[in-house]
């Protein structure tokens, strides 16, 4: 897989991007997701590739687009597609900060497929690599990481989505004097921020999107950072779901290099509204401006693109 391919990902993330924008605010984030999706699907069909969708909108008798095993392109080298069209469908509804659109492709059967439930997931940047095991406590993985880090407990930021579920490992990480945050939506981003030096963030952690979780993965991947998974699931169906992905054990903590078994990996996401990564779209009289950050691991290379979109 060439790298060259970067440039036609980047146009992907940025033209969902621009679609989505136009949803900002309205309170409809299944419309916000659905233009996302059809702008990607619509470029990702002119692409000079055999492109198959491994993680995306879900299965297909509940997505009419980016369903698993859609086959994409032109005709071309195999590559597969993890996409999470609009990662922050209610952060666009609702005009908040960090919604993002988001695409990786990799070298043709690498990614893992992981079907659409939670995972449980713990991701930090380049500096941490190596000190991570979701065997073990959040404490002792804190402990590890802070080492790495060379930081003090305090001076460690760990991001967590804000949600019931997730209170003991809120009062564990406080216990052990880290700084907490946490976000309504959107934790891909926070596995980016902890693997760029000048954000202020060190760590993710805790149940989420198992996609979220494989496009955290790749984004990990490119960055040099490390990231865990284990699959999360809630009853009976998804077990089966699993077990008929091929994915037998549970229970098992599935590392990196299991989730993204190749450095053929290249990753975009561009802001649809303002965050930490990128700025959102401005949406000017017959032009657009977009944000965006493409990187990959072949070149470990990281470029924040600015376009101009004259319509
Ligand atoms: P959507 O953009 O698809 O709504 O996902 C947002 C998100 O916050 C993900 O980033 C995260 O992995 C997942 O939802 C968490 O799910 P839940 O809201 O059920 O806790």
């Amino acid at each position: 897989m060439d790298v060259s391919l970067s440039y036609h990902i980047l146009r992907v993330t940025e033209e969902a991007a621009v679609q989505s924008a136009y949803w900002r605010g309205k309170g409809d984030k299944n419309a916000a997701d659905q233009a996302a999706t059809e702008a990607m699907r619509n470029l990702l069909n002119t692409l000079p590739v055999s492109a198959t969708v491994v993680i995306g909108e879900g299965e297909m008798d509940e997505a009419p687009m980016l369903y698993i095993n859609e086959k994409l392109g032109t005709g071309g080298e195999k590559i597969d597609i993890a996409v999470d069209p609009l990662d922050g469908t209610t952060l666009t509804a609702k005009n908040r900060e960090n919604a993002i659109t988001v695409i990786s492709v990799a070298e043709s059967g690498c990614l893992l497929n992981a079907p659409d439930m939670y995972m449980m997931k713990i991701g930090v940047g380049p500096k941490a690599k190596g000190s991570l095991d979701l065997s073990k406590s959040l404490t002792v993985n804190l402990n590890q990481i802070a080492e790495a880090l060379k930081k003090k407990p305090e001076e460690i930021n760990i991001v967590m989505l804000d949600r019931d579920r997730h209170q003991s490992y809120v009062n564990e990480a406080r216990k052990f004097g880290a700084r907490v945050t946490l976000i309504t939506d959107g934790d891909v981003s926070p596995v980016i921020g902890a693997g760029i030096e000048d954000i202020d963030m060190d760590i993710l952690f805790g149940i989420g999107g198992a996609p979220e979780g494989v496009l955290a993965a790749c984004a990990a991947k490119c960055l040099g950072g490390d990231f865990q998974g284990k699959l999360w699931a809630e009853n009976e169906a998804e077990v089966k779901r699993c077990q008929n992905m091929g994915i037998k054990d549970l229970n098992q903590v599935i590392k990196l290099d299991d989730m993204v078994k190749t450095d053929k990996v290249i990753f975009s996401l561009t802001g649809v509204t303002d965050g930490f990564l990128a700025k959102g779209v401005r949406l000017l009289d017959k032009k657009a401006v977009t944000e965006s950050i493409v990187m990959n691991a072949i070149e470990k290379k990281l470029r924040k693109v600015q376009t101009v979109h004259t319509r």
